[in-house]
């Protein structure tokens, strides 16, 4: 099994509509695929992780670096690894927002204006601190002291993951809407990704 980190920048910023199709893609094709990961996402930067077998993960970086919806792909690591560490989720998701960052610890004068490829790409320590800060909740150590003695904290975590990556799909979902209200438009294939990504969180991925 290996894990593959890269950021890679958009050509211009994504709608959220855009935003929602490429995670129903990633969510659809990842949990066929055995794929997990996360995806931060700034303006117009993309920073990612992605696990799995090997050839699935060779194979899926290099279709993901011939997309032509964004450009400039640095892969930061290749590595292999015997546990992953995003197992939870088929793609998880974060918007880079100023609110977002504030309090991360190991984060000083970082920004949201910060999370661009340039700075990113010549900065791997805050890479490190921001994949592994949204890797997982950062539970209080009492909590993690009765996590290793109870399973039905490991069963609590788990809702907790799924509901926070559920949340973000239906932040997205809302805010492509209201930008089509506000564009006075709401296409038909923006409607039938909308009723998709509701089907899903329905039925509760
Ligand atoms: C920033 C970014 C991240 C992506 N991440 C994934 C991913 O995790 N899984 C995936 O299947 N496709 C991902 N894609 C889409 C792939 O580039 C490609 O379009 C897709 O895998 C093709 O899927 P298909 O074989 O079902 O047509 C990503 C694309 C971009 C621009």
């Amino acid at each position: 099994m290996i894990q593959i980190v890269y950021i890679s920048s958009a050509l211009s910023p994504w709608s959220t509509e855009q935003l929602l199709e490429l995670l129903q893609q990633c969510m659809k094709n990842n949990s066929a695929r055995g794929v997990t990961g996360m995806l931060l996402c700034g303006e117009d930067t993309f920073l990612q992780a992605l696990e799995g077998d090997d050839l699935v993960i060779d194979e899926l970086v290099e279709k993901i670096a011939r997309d032509p919806r964004h450009a400039k792909v640095q892969f930061l690591h290749r590595r292999p690894i015997e546990r992953r560490q995003y197992a939870d989720w088929s793609m998880g998701f974060k918007r880079i927002s100023e609110r977002e960052l504030t309090g991360i610890k190991g984060l000083k004068d970082f920004g949201a204006k910060d999370f661009n490829f340039d700075y990113l790409v010549r900065n791997e320590g805050i890479v490190d601190v921001l994949m592994d800060h949204y890797r997982a909740p950062h539970w209080d150590p009492l909590v993690r002291e009765l996590d290793a003695k109870d399973k039905v904290i490991e069963h609590l975590k788990q809702a907790l993951l799924q509901a926070r990556g559920s949340v973000e799909i239906a932040t997205l979902v809302l805010e492509s809407i209201a930008d089509a209200g506000k564009a006075g438009t709401l296409s038909e294939r923006h409607m039938r990704l909308c009723e998709s990504a509701l089907a899903d969180l329905r039925g509760g991925t």
